[in-house]
C-alpha cells in the first residue's frame, strides 16, 4: 500500500504509529505575566551535542489558536524539559488539555514546582530529570496562520537525580523513562538488547585476499 499525506485520511495517526516510540518532553513554561504552564511534548527530541540541543514539535490547539507553551517560550526565551517516568505519567497526561492559559497545570496535576536555576519557569520536583533550555529559534512549519512551530533550544543546566548517574553514563534501567506509540499508547524501555557498532578499518579490508 502507498498513501499520500493529503488523500489518506487521518495521515496524522500513520506518522505517529510508524514514528514510534517518541520520548516526551514534559515542558514547562512561565507567561510573560508569570503564570506556570505544564504541558507533554512527544514530537520531541535531542538533535546536536554543540551546543546541546533539543526540539519540540508544537501544533495549534483545536480552535487554531497558539498553544501556551508556545506563547510563553516566544514571550521569555526560555522552558524545561522533565523527563517523564512511570510515577508520573498519569500526572503528566492530566496536564494535557487544553486549558486556558491563566490555568496553572502544576495544580491540576499535584506536580510539586522546584525552582530552576539559570531559567524562571520552574522544574517538576518528581521528575528525576530537567532540562533548563534557553531558547535559541521557533522556525515555522507550513501556514503560519494554522501551521506548528517548531522550537530549537539550548540546555543551559540538566538536573540529574544522584542515583541515575553510573560514572558518565545513565542507568536507564532505573530511570524507567515512558515513551509515547500511537493516540493514548505508551511504552516502556526495560526490554533492551545490545549491538555493538562495527568500525570501518581500511588496512584490514585490504589485507583480506
Ligand atoms: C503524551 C502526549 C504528547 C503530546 N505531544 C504533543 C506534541 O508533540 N505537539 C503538540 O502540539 N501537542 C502535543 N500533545 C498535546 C498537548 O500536550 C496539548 O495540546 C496541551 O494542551 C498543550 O498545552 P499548552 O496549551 O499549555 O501548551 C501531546 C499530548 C500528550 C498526552
Amino acid at each position: 500500500m502507498k498513501i499520500t499525506p493529503h488523500e489518506f485520511e487521518n495521515f496524522n495517526r500513520v506518522l505517529t504509529g510508524v514514528v514510534v516510540p517518541r520520548p516526551i518532553a514534559f515542558v514547562s513554561s512561565v507567561s510573560a505575566d508569570g503564570v506556570a504552564n505544564l504541558a507533554p511534548f512527544s514530537f520531541f527530541n535531542a538533535v546536536a551535542y554543540s551546543p546541546p540541543t533539543v526540539v519540540l514539535g508544537i501544533s495549534r490547539q483545536a480552535d487554531w489558536k497558539e498553544k501556551d507553551t508556545l506563547s510563553n517560550i516566544e514571550a521569555t526565551g526560555e522552558f524545561v524539559v522533565n523527563v517523564v517516568v512511570d510515577e508520573i505519567a498519569a500526572a503528566m497526561n492530566a496536564t494535557a488539555a487544553e486549558y486556558p492559559a491563566d490555568v496553572d497545570e502544576f495544580h491540576i496535576s499535584g506536580l510539586t514546582p522546584a525552582p530552576s536555576d539559570l531559567v524562571r519557569p520552574p522544574r517538576v520536583s518528581e521528575s528525576p530529570v530537567n532540562m533548563e533550555c534557553r531558547l535559541d529559534q521557533v522556525v515555522q512549519i507550513g501556514d503560519p496562520a494554522s501551521g506548528n512551530g517548531l522550537v530549537i533550544g539550548e540546555i543551559l543546566l540538566m538536573h540529574v537525580r544522584d542515583d541515575l548517574i553510573d560514572g558518565h553514563r545513565i542507568r536507564h534501567h532505573q530511570l524507567k523513562p515512558v515513551g509515547r506509540l500511537a493516540g493514548s499508547m505508551y511504552c516502556r524501555t526495560h526490554d533492551t538488547y545490545e549491538l555493538a557498532r562495527p568500525t570501518y578499518c581500511p588496512s584490514a579490508s585490504e589485507s583480506q585476499p
